[in-house]
């Protein structure tokens, strides 16, 4: 990782033989000319070459990085926190607070704090998510979901004073506490409902030029959650850009 610029993360969705997968990768990369063979980038569905992988020379980001992303998957989405690194320092120029519907471990949050010295800013950190998983429920089942998921969030953040860790369901948990002004706002629930039900809260919240981003926008499985926040924002007149991240962005 981090090799001459190249960047391998081992991460994949929807792979079903790896070993083959990891040789036909191998077989692109044998294929480039000489000159272009760097600026590789594997992991989260991308295979990239002769790319700058700018986020590389971020020394905070990349400190961050190595200090809270421990699993394969955290290290292989290394791209998507950088978009979100970029919306964090953006927000640092807006009026607001900072949101996470859908926190889960609290890694990418705690990287943007780290990246942008948030504690330096002033403002607090709305974390939100269920935690324990909903049996029966049609969510994602994330690994770690259960009963002690709360307080190790909680715990991640204690270096963080105004980082406010809520268990609980959104939309409704945002009508108990959350901020008047947003300066970032992360929506990442992998459902429809809580998704839009945020959108419905949260958007007009958020201050001119904040950004949002809308993670899993651009995966297939949640196609759903792709067609209903396009038509979301197409109504009130914005256009979500789908990233190679599989994120979406929209710039308020
Ligand atoms: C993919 S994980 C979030 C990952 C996290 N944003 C990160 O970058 O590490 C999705 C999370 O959304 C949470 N979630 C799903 N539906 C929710 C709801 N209605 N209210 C609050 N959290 C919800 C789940 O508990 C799960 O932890």
């Amino acid at each position: 990782m981090g090799d001459l610029g190249n960047y391998f993360g081992q991460a994949f969705f929807g792979v079903a033989n790896r070993e083959s997968f990891a040789k036909s990768v191998k077989g692109v990369f044998d294929s480039i000319s000489a000159n272009w063979r760097a600026g590789i980038f594997t992991g989260d569905n991308l295979i990239t070459y002769g790319k700058n992988l700018s986020f590389q020379i971020d020394k905070p980001f990349m400190a961050a990085i190595a200090a809270h992303a421990t699993t394969d998957v955290e290290k292989s989405i290394i791209w998507r926190t950088a978009v979100l690194a970029w919306a964090a320092r953006n927000g640092l120029r807006r009026e607001g607070d900072f949101v996470e519907c859908g926190c889960y471990r609290g890694i990418s949050a705690r990287i943007i704090c780290d990246t942008i010295n948030f504690n330096a800013s002033g403002r607090a950190f709305y974390l939100y998510d269920l935690f324990e998983y909903p049996e029966g429920s049609n969510h994602t089942r994330m690994p770690d979901m259960g009963p002690k998921l709360f307080d190790e969030v909680v715990e991640r953040f204690s270096s963080i004073p105004k980082a406010h860790v809520i268990k609980g369901s959104i939309p409704e948990m945002l009508h108990v506490r959350s901020p008047e002004k947003i300066a970032f706002l992360h929506i990442d629930m992998n459902s429809v409902a809580p998704e839009i039900g945020a959108l419905e809260v949260l958007f007009e919240r958020v201050s001119p030029g904040g950004v949002i981003v809308l993670d899993d926008y651009g995966y297939m499985p949640y196609r759903a959650q792709r067609d209903a926040e396009w038509r979301w924002f197409a109504e009130r007149g914005y256009d979500v850009i789908e990233l190679p991240t599989s994120q979406g962005l929209v710039i308020k």
